[in-house]
């Protein structure tokens, strides 16, 4: 347990995120009296320097070793306005303090977390900030990696993603928005997963009864779509798992869809079909007949005694038959999801999934690491997982030899809490087959409209570079009977356009 005393500043989020990348266990305390100074402590203060300037100053002293650093708060440009000086004044003594406590922790416990200072889960955000302050992509190197300690190949995969989406989504769209639809059943819970995800067979017509709300709430949207001329790039249905719905209820939810006047024009329409257990040829030949290109399919891993273990329920080979499956029928792009770090599994293990896939060669695969998540099975059970951070940090390198071997590039990323090892999830795709949703979503330069329970919209300004997040409600239930409120709040959103 490391034990952080404030003083002259309360930047307690900031300090808590930073501190659990060297700790798991960290007591913040802005009362210096509290401090026990018997245990492992870290003193980090806001001061005034004797030219009258503001200092971060960290001390630490951690199983008897001592370290101190500090560094002057850089004063904002002149030229900017009073409100946007005081904004970056505070970003400064935040990054300032962020510094010093992350240099004295480094050195008092040996640790080198790879992302550095970062804590947030979407750093290539980051990267296009310097693009936009016309910095090159060698001073932003530079900076990744110098000031924010940044190991040397994720900074390189922050320039490389960054680069990416200035290929594939700039020049950037203020009047155009991407559609989420979700479908919060599945089969059955996987462990590790925190998702609402509903049992299917819970009630007998509820899928049914949730279609038709949900269709409520996207014929309200899709006429003031249609009045206002507003532009939709892409469509994605999300889940949980979609593809338990039949042919039928396909049919009456793209039926509705097809009443956007840009239907035809949609860049990219994806369905996800995570579970191979749950459809069927018919169900895939209707959603291609309705234009969808791109299906996800994902196997998680592709070992029978993991499967088990996660309480996924279906087999590698029902993998293998789904995708040849989709492949008869003829869809531009799949993509394949796999977590690093399931419990039991070895790097022998990931040679075996990594072998399969190079098999099915999807044109897509997303890389993630697994997170103990706070609703999920596993976060009760972590005696089960018992790979360390070295060994996930090995598995992540074959991953990503894997991916160079096989012609795949990273062409997005994204952090999450509780990763084993702080690592990153990672999508890597063949060459011109980047999915330009998954990039709007994370990168939040394009507008999302979510529909249907717990899905978020994300409604950028690109002017102020704000982005506004309006949830649904999460419970089926509550979605359901409160659907009213839903609409109000996808006219709110829209009525700006
Ligand atoms: C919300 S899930 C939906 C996908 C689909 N229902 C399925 O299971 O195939 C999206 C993806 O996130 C990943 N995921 C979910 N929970 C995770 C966790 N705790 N740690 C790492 N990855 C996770 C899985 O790879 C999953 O396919
Ligand atoms: S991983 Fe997918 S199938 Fe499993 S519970 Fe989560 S959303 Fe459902």
């Amino acid at each position: 347990m490391i034990q952080v005393s404030l003083r002259g500043h309360k930047n307690i989020y900031d300090t808590r995120e930073l501190t659990k990348l060297f700790d798991s266990e960290v007591e913040i305390s802005e009362d210096p009296a509290q401090l026990a100074q018997e245990k492992n402590f870290v003193i980090s203060r806001l001061e005034k320097d004797a030219s009258g300037n503001d200092r971060a100053v960290v001390q630490g002293k951690i199983h008897g070793k001592i370290a101190e650093h500090q560094r002057t708060v850089k004063i904002p440009d002149k030229r900017l306005g009073s409100r946007e000086q005081a904004l970056a004044y505070d970003k400064h003594q935040r990054e300032a303090l962020r510094s010093c406590l992350f240099l004295v922790l480094r050195e008092l416990t040996g640790k080198m977390p790879v992302w550095g200072i970062f804590t947030g889960i979407r750093p290539v955000k980051i990267v296009q900030n310097m693009l936009e302050a016309s910095m090159s992509y060698e001073e932003i190197f530079q900076v990744l990696t110098e000031e924010k300690f940044l190991e040397k190949d994720k900074a390189r995969l922050l320039i490389d993603i960054a680069k990416e989406e200035r290929r594939l989504i700039y020049p950037l769209e203020q009047r155009a928005v991407n559609i989420y639809i979700s479908i919060p059943f599945c089969p059955s819970r996987c462990y590790y997963c925190s998702f609402p995800s509903n049992d299917l067979y819970r009630k007998d017509g509820e899928v049914q009864q949730y279609l038709t709300k949900l269709i409520k709430e996207l014929q309200a949207s899709i006429k003031i779509i249609n009045q206002k001329n507003i532009k939709v790039n892409t469509l994605y249905v999300g889940g949980g798992t979609p593809s338990i719905l039949n042919r039928h209820q396909f049919e009456e939810l793209f039926d509705v869809l097809q009443e956007l006047e840009g239907y035809s024009r949609l860049k990219e329409i994806t369905v996800e079909a995570g579970r191979p257990d749950t459809f069927s040829v018919e169900v895939l030949q209707c959603l291609k007949d309705y234009g969808v290109q791109r299906i996800s399919l994902n196997p998680q891993t592709m070992n029978e005694e993991t499967l088990v273990a996660i309480g996924r329920k279906h087999s590698p080979e029902q993998i293998h038959q789904a995708y040849d499956m989709i492949r008869r029928v003829g869809f531009e792009s799949v993509n394949m999801d796999l977590i690093i770090g399931l419990p039991g599994e070895t790097s022998h293990s990931l040679d075996h999934t990594l072998q399969e896939i190079a098999k099915l060669q999807p044109e897509n695969l997303t890389v993630h690491t697994l997170a103990i998540k706070t609703n999920s099975y596993f976060k009760e059970h972590q005696d089960l997982l018992t790979l360390g951070e070295e060994g996930v940090l090995k598995m992540l390198d074959k991953v990503e030899d894997f991916t160079k071997e096989h012609d795949y590039t990273p062409y997005y990323m994204y952090r999450q809490k509780n990763m084993l090892g702080n690592f990153e999830n990672v999508g890597y795709s063949k060459k011109g087959r980047e999915s330009l949703y998954n990039m709007k979503i994370m990168s939040e330069k394009e507008t999302i409209l979510g529909f249907g329970a717990g899905a978020v919209s994300k409604v950028v300004n690109l002017k102020t570079d704000e982005v506004q997040r309006v949830p649904n409600i999460k419970g089926l239930g509550h979605y359901m009977d409160r659907i009213e409120e839903a609409l109000e709040k996808k006219e709110e959103i829209l009525e700006k356009f």
